[in-house]
């Protein structure tokens, strides 16, 4: 059954380690993640962008496919399904879909607006027994078309949104969607920290987790980040080990073009990318804890 990201995530910064959300297209994506978090007994986020939901053909066969999964590979460990960077209709689309989780990203609004939508929904997912993300401060890069410039957060607006009774919040800190340019100055500590001291306990959210170098992510989690957002670093992944396994022919032999066979070295990629992130993150094991 799919659970509500909350207690995960307060145990997560407790803990002083991070839960991971990782970001899924298809069933590939799903089963791949899934089997991670199972093998390494770990709890796990999934995340749905708006337009990876549409490529699924919308949110409730998302919620469909995953509550079946969860099902039929008797996954033990506490998963969240995550709507990532809701738009304020995406949101009540999810809710009624039966996500357990979304993200209401406001942060192009000016602060009262997104407060005051941000305030609504708290409301709404709180009667469901939902968790709910919220953002201030833009993350910066492109992510379904939705393209941020990337500024750091204000910590002031960041307590005020945090106190709406928010689940988690995900505030900029230098973070960007996507590869990170050679000239990136790295996250923001100094930002980090002082969001750190105004929130308490609210969990921090890290996003664009792909490419920041180990000892960053090290130290985010020490200041407070307690969910780590990953989507690009699995995309490289399944394209790399699909590239090769074309490359060698390796569709062209036998039944070789079997897209069960086919996609098979790109699903197996994501899940060692998974296990590998969720073992620098720190989760592993605290699914029974
Ligand atoms: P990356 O694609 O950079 O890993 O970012 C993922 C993310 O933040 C999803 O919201």
């Amino acid at each position: 059954m799919l659970v509500s990201a909350k207690e995960m995530l307060n145990k997560a910064k407790a803990g002083h380690y991070a839960v991971g959300q990782f970001n899924i297209n298809n069933l590939e994506w799903t089963k791949a993640i899934l089997l991670a978090a199972e093998e390494t007994r770990s709890p796990v986020i999934l995340g749905v962008s708006e337009g990876a939901g549409k490529y699924m053909t919308g949110y409730k066969t998302v919620v469909g496919m995953v509550n079946g999964m969860l099902d039929e590979l008797n996954i033990s460990v506490p998963v969240a399904l995550h709507l990532d960077h809701g738009s304020y209709e995406g949101c009540y689309k999810c809710i009624e879909a039966g996500f357990s989780s979304v993200m209401f990203d406001g942060s192009h609004y000016p602060i009262e607006e997104n407060v005051e939508k941000t305030k609504e929904l708290v409301a709404v997912t709180r009667g469901k027994g939902m968790s709910i993300e919220a953002e201030v401060g833009s993350i910066g890069g492109e992510e379904d078309g939705v393209v941020g410039k990337g500024e750091c957060a204000d910590p002031e607006e960041c307590k005020a949104v945090a106190d709406l009774g928010i689940t988690m919040l995900a505030a900029g800190i230098g973070n960007i969607h996507g590869k990170y340019p050679d000239n990136w100055e790295g996250l923001s500590f100094e930002t980090l920290d002082a969001i750190q001291q105004l929130t308490g306990d609210m969990p921090l959210v890290l996003h664009g987790g792909t490419g920041i170098p180990d000892d960053m992510i090290k130290k985010a989690i020490s200041l407070g980040v307690a969910k780590i957002n990953v989507n690009t670093e699995c995309q490289i992944a399944f394209a790399e080990a699909t590239r090769k396994y074309i490359e060698e022919g390796k569709d062209q032999q036998g039944k070789g073009f079997d897209p069960r066979k086919l996609l098979a070295p790109g699903a197996e990629a994501i899940k060692d990318m998974v296990i590998t992130k969720i073992k620098l993150f720190g989760s592993d094991g605290k699914a029974d804890e």
